[in-house]
């Protein structure tokens, strides 16, 4: 084993860097684009559900762990497992979630990158340099590789200085802006002709639009949104004092996270219709919604060509704060194989940062250019099937092989009288059989009926 184990150095500490990692592209740019292509209300309704009804006992699964084993996901399951059986369970969990990381984080840094890239955006508008202008906004494979190529090295500076220099602060700074502007954008996006029909669409159920497709989808964002399955929230957890409340902290991170999603939803949705009545085309003749992940980079901008020149100032704020809500989103999952990497294969953390970072980056080119047929697929390996199938395999660690006395005392610690909470009278059982059930239905049935 190498150099002491960092830790957060309070519990705000570990909020701010935690909701850091839940709050980031899969608020802003994942769930009101799933949103707009998938029923409207009748996903917001099951999303908000299943993130309260999964993602939150899931979550807690993965923060009870990681505090009692101090390790990352492969040490820390491998830890709980008795018996070769559980060990290996324990080995293809651990990781299968630094696979799966490893490819949320190829992904993510692509789509940070055209945040990045729009954030430039402006400054090449005001200095009148057209064409650079166009190639920030446009799809080309050199944009995408340059911009990809300098988020992914932000990534990597930031992990390799360590946790508390590095995610802390980072972490700390950005949350209270980034909800004041969107807040603000909603203000602004309300009084505009076209507003209240995307209103409606966000938050009028139609529940006969609802599809085991949809189901699948909304488990999926919220297995995304709160960074779950991969070990990301297990690291944070073993980065954390006995003296904090797992559970109320995991509560406040998952309404945080929810909160921040359905937030943008109100923007995004009356956005979309504001931007086609102001002449950008969303839907078509027949109202299908057109665009595809790069729905919210038509609609912003076209909001905020609306505002004059103030809206070039907008641009400019909403996408650095995208960028950096990025950057507290991919150290998070970065972190994950290079915790792996110091603590098991003994490497310092530099090297480690810089080897895995190659890698992941060399998965991002791969993809950047196979667009057409990488991009999509990845996100649904990752995001759809493999964070709720590893949440299934939490659940089951925390329920069943993990010895029930210590699982308990973990809970306890840091919590005075939980024992007269509805969470210790729930959790404990919910995680074992229901949490579990409920995943492995909502596949059941998307594979009958789907
Ligand atoms: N939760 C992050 C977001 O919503 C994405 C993420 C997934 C982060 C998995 C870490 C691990 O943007």
């Amino acid at each position: 084993m190498s150099a002491p184990r960092g830790q957060f150095s309070s519990n705000v500490g570990f909020l701010m860097a935690a909701a850091g990692s839940a709050v980031g592209l899969g608020n802003i740019w994942g769930f009101p684009t799933k949103a707009a292509g998938n029923g409207g209300a009748a996903f917001v309704v099951v999303y908000l559900v299943l993130a309260f009804l999964l993602a939150y006992p899931a979550l807690m699964a993965e923060l009870t762990i990681g505090r009692h084993a101090r390790s990352n996901m492969v040490q820390a399951l491998r830890g709980v497992a008795i018996g070769p059986f559980s060990r290996l369970f324990a080995n293809i969990t651990g990781f299968g979630g630094i696979i799966v990381a490893s490819l949320i984080l190829s992904f993510y840094s692509i789509v940070a990158g055209w945040m990045f890239a729009y954030l430039v955006e402006p400054f090449a508008a005001i200095s009148g340099a057209t064409g650079a202008a166009e190639w920030l906004t446009g799809s080309s494979v050199s944009r995408n590789l340059l911009f990809t190529g300098m988020f992914s090295i932000m990534t990597m500076v930031i992990i390799a200085s360590g946790v508390e220099k590095g995610i802390e602060r980072w972490s700390t700074l950005l949350m209270p802006a980034l909800i004041i502007l969107l807040l603000l954008l909603i203000v602004y996006v309300l009084t505009q002709p076209g507003a209240m029909t995307g209103l409606e669409v966000y938050l009028m159920p139609d529940f006969s639009l609802l599809s085991p497709e949809l189901l699948i989808s909304a488990m999926g964002q919220a297995f995304f949104s709160l960074s779950l399955g991969v070990g990301t929230m297990l690291i944070y957890g073993s980065y954390l004092s006995k003296q904090e409340s797992l559970p109320r902290l995991g509560a406040l991170v998952t309404i945080i996270d929810v909160g921040i999603a359905f937030t943008a939803g109100l923007l995004i949705l009356p956005a979309m219709y504001v931007a086609q009545e102001a002449g950008t085309q969303i839907f078509s003749e027949g109202g299908e919604l057109i665009a595809g992940p790069g729905l919210i980079l038509q609609v912003l901008p076209a909001l905020f060509d609306t505002m004059g020149t103030a809206g070039l100032f907008v641009a400019i704020a909403f996408f650095a704060l995208m960028t950096i809500a990025s950057l507290t989103s991919s150290i998070s999952m970065l972190e994950v194989p290079v915790a792996f990497s110091i603590e098991n294969l003994g490497l310092r953390r530099r090297g480690a940062t810089l080897l895995v970072g190659l890698v992941i980056f060399a998965i991002s080119t791969l993809i950047i250019f196979n667009f057409d047929a990488l991009f999509g697929l990845v996100i649904s390996i990752s995001t759809e099937y493999g964070q709720p199938l590893l949440g299934v395999a939490l659940c089951v660690f925390a329920g069943w092989i993990w010895r029930r006395d210590q699982l308990l005392t973990e809970l306890k610690k840091g919590h005075e009288n939980i024992e007269t909470t509805l969470f210790w009278r729930v959790w404990p059982w919910y995680v074992r059989i229901v949490c579990p059930l409920l995943i492995l239905a909502a596949f059941a049935q998307s594979v009958l009926v789907g």
